[in-house]
C-alpha cells in the first residue's frame, strides 16, 4: 500500500485515508507520497484516447489502495465529483491564434467557474465518504484569495458530515467571489469575511497553522482542511496535466510546455508530480503577477516574502506558497532535515537562501516571470481584440503574458498550453478596465450562476484580523456544540 510521508519526517507515515482527513502531517509538515508512481510511455499512450472521469480513475487508482476506496466507489466519487462540470469534456483545450501551437485549457467549468472545483468536489466527497463509514464529522477550515472559499463551501453545502468555515479578506476578492461564499443557503456552510488584512490571504493562513498547531483545539472540533496543502488536491491536479496534453500533442512522447498563474504553487505541484510520473514535460512556465515570491526562487535560488501588492490578477495575490516546500523537498533529494531548517528559518527571518545544489535543481524544467497588472491588462485587450473576441480572465492572462515575455527560451514549433483558472465573469472589474468598457459586459464576460447571485441575500460572519484567533474559537464551538444537542 502507498503510504504517505510528512515532508518534515516527524511522523509514521498513514494512509491516504489519514492524510486526507489530517490535511496538516502532526509535525507541521505536509504529506508527500512515500514513492512516486511511474507511467511507462505504453501506458501514456493507452490513456491517451480517454474521456476525463476515466482517466481521473487511472490516475488515482495509483495513488489509493483498493483497501480504502473500493474501484466501484472510486468511480462512483469521481463522477459525483465531475458531474456538474458544464462542458461535456470537462476540460476543453482551445488553441489561440497568438502562438503556433498555442492553446489554453480552460480549467473553469465546474460550479463555482475557477480551477480549484478540479479537485475540491474530489476532495470533500473523499472526506465525506470517509466520515460516513466511521459515523463521523469534522470542521473544514478554509482560508481563500477568493476561489478557494467557493469551491470548498460549494462542494461542502448540505454535506451531514461537514462544517465548513470559509475565511476571506475584505476587500482583496472580487464581489463576484464573495457573493459565491455569502448567498449559499447551507446552514453548513460559514463565510467570514476578515477585515484589516494587510497580507491579505496570507494572515488568514497563519491563523489558521495557529489553530491546527493547538492538538486540543483540534481534537475538539475535529479540525481538518481543504486548502491546497491537503494532499488529495495536488494528486488530483495532476490528472488535467495529463488530459491537456493528450489534446494537444501530435505523437504521444512529444515534449510541450505548460505555462501556470501561479499564487501557492499547489496547481503547479501538480504539473510538476505528472512529470515526475512520466509526463513529457519540457518546461514549466512558473506565472507570478508583482507578487513574485516564486519568481525570485527560480530566477535567483532566495525564496523570501516581500509585502502583499494588490494586483488585478487578486487570487494570485500570495506572498508565502506553501505547497513550494513540497516541490523543495523533493528538489532537495528528500531531505527532511533542510526542510525542517528552511521552515522554520522562513518563519523566523522571512526567508532563507536555498544551497547551490538545491537552487540549481529547483531550476531543472522550470522557468518563471513576473507580469505586472499593465502586461496583464493589455493582454486581456489584445487577445480579445485580435483573437475572435476570445475573454481571458486576469489570471489566464499572467499565463499567456508570461508565455510571450519568455518566448525566446522555446522552439517555435513546441506546443504551449497556458492554463486558464478562472471564468472571466469572476473578473468584470478587470474585464471592463481591458476593453475600456463604461456599458454593458460582453455576453463571454457573463454567467448565469453570477447574474443569479446578484439578486441573494447575503450572509456572513464578521471579524478583525487581530481578533479572528478568538472570535473564531468561540463561534465554531458553539456551532459544533449546537450539532450535538
Ligand atoms: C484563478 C486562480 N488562478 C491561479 C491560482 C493559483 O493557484 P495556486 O495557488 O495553486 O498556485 C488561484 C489560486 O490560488 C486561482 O484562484
Amino acid at each position: 500500500m502507498l503510504r504517505f510521508l510528512s515532508t518534515k519526517g516527524g511522523v509514521a507515515p498513514v494512509d491516504f485515508e489519514t492524510a486526507v482527513l489530517q490535511g496538516y502531517a502532526a509535525d507541521g509538515g505536509l504529506f508527500v507520497p512515500e514513492a512516486i508512481p511511474r507511467v511507462a510511455p505504453e501506458k501514456l499512450q493507452q490513456w491517451s484516447g480517454l474521456n476525463f472521469e476515466d482517466l481521473a480513475f487511472e490516475i488515482l487508482s495509483l495513488f489509493i489502495d483498493r483497501s480504502i476506496i473500493s474501484a466501484d466507489e472510486l468511480k462512483l466519487l469521481l463522477h459525483n465529483s465531475f458531474k456538474t462540470f458544464e462542458h461535456p469534456q470537462v476540460v476543453p483545450v482551445v488553441p489561440l491564434g497568438i502562438r503556433r501551437g498555442l492553446h489554453v485549457m480552460e480549467l473553469f467549468h465546474g460550479p463555482t467557474l475557477s480551477f480549484k472545483d478540479m479537485a475540491m468536489g474530489f476532495l470533500v466527497n473523499c472526506v465525506d465518504f470517509f466520515l460516513q463509514k466511521k459515523d463521523s464529522q469534522v470542521s473544514l477550515l478554509v482560508a481563500t484569495t477568493g476561489d478557494t472559499g467557493p469551491a470548498a463551501a460549494h462542494a461542502s453545502a448540505g454535506k451531514q458530515t461537514i462544517d465548513c468555515w470559509v475565511l476571506y479578506p475584505r476587500g482583496m476578492i472580487s464581489e463576484e467571489q464573495e457573493r459565491q461564499m455569502t448567498t449559499l443557503e447551507a446552514p453548513n456552510v460559514h463565510a467570514v469575511r476578515v477585515n484589516g488584512c494587510p497580507n491579505g490571504g496570507d494572515d488568514l493562513d497563519l491563523v489558521i497553522t495557529q489553530m491546527f498547531a493547538d492538538e486540543g483545539l483540534k481534537k475538539r472540533l475535529q479540525l481538518s482542511s481543504v486548502n491546497s496543502i491537503n494532499w488529495c488536491r495536488v494528486m488530483v491536479q495532476t490528472v488535467h496535466y495529463f488530459f491537456g496534453y493528450f489534446r494537444v500533442v501530435d505523437t504521444v512522447g512529444e515534449r510541450i510546455v505548460f505555462s501556470v498563474p501561479s499564487g501557492a504553487f499547489g496547481n503547479l505541484f501538480g504539473g510538476y508530480l505528472a512529470r515526475m510520473m512520466g509526463l513529457p514535460v519540457e518546461t514549466f512556465v512558473c506565472a507570478n503577477n508583482d507578487n513574485a515570491t516564486l519568481h525570485r526562487v527560480f530566477s535567483s535560488g532566495k525564496f523570501t516574502k516581500k509585502d502583499l501588492k494588490q494586483t488585478v490578477s487578486s487570487a494570485i495575490d500570495i506572498v508565502i506558497p506553501y505547497n513550494f516546500w513540497r516541490y523543495l523537498y523533493f528538489a532537495s533529494g528528500c531531505d527532511h532535515n533542510k526542510i525542517r531548517q528552511w521552515m522554520s528559518d522562513f518563519q523566523d527571518h522571512g526567508g532563507v537562501q536555498l544551497d547551490p545544489h538545491t537552487a540549481g535543481e529547483v531550476k531543472k524544467g522550470f522557468t518563471s516571470a513576473s507580469i505586472n497588472d499593465e502586461q496583464t491588462i493589455s493582454t486581456m485587450a489584445t487577445v480579445y481584440k485580435n483573437y475572435g473576441g476570445y475573454l481571458l480572465d486576469p489570471h489566464a492572462a499572467v499565463a499567456v503574458a508570461a508565455v510571450g515575455k519568455l518566448s525566446s527560451e522555446f522552439s517555435p514549433d513546441t506546443k504551449v498550453v497556458c492554463l486558464a483558472t478562472a471564468h472571466p465573469a469572476k473578473f468584470p472589474v478587470a474585464i471592463r478596465k481591458a476593453l475600456a468598457l463604461d456599458g454593458p459586459l460582453p455576453e463571454g464576460a457573463k454567467h448565469k450562476s453570477i447574474e443569479a447571485a446578484k439578486d441573494l441575500f447575503q450572509r456572513c460572519r464578521s471579524y478583525d484580523c487581530t481578533q479572528l484567533t478568538h472570535a473564531l474559537h468561540h463561534a465554531m464551538e458553539s456551532v459544533a456544540k449546537m450539532r450535538t444537542m
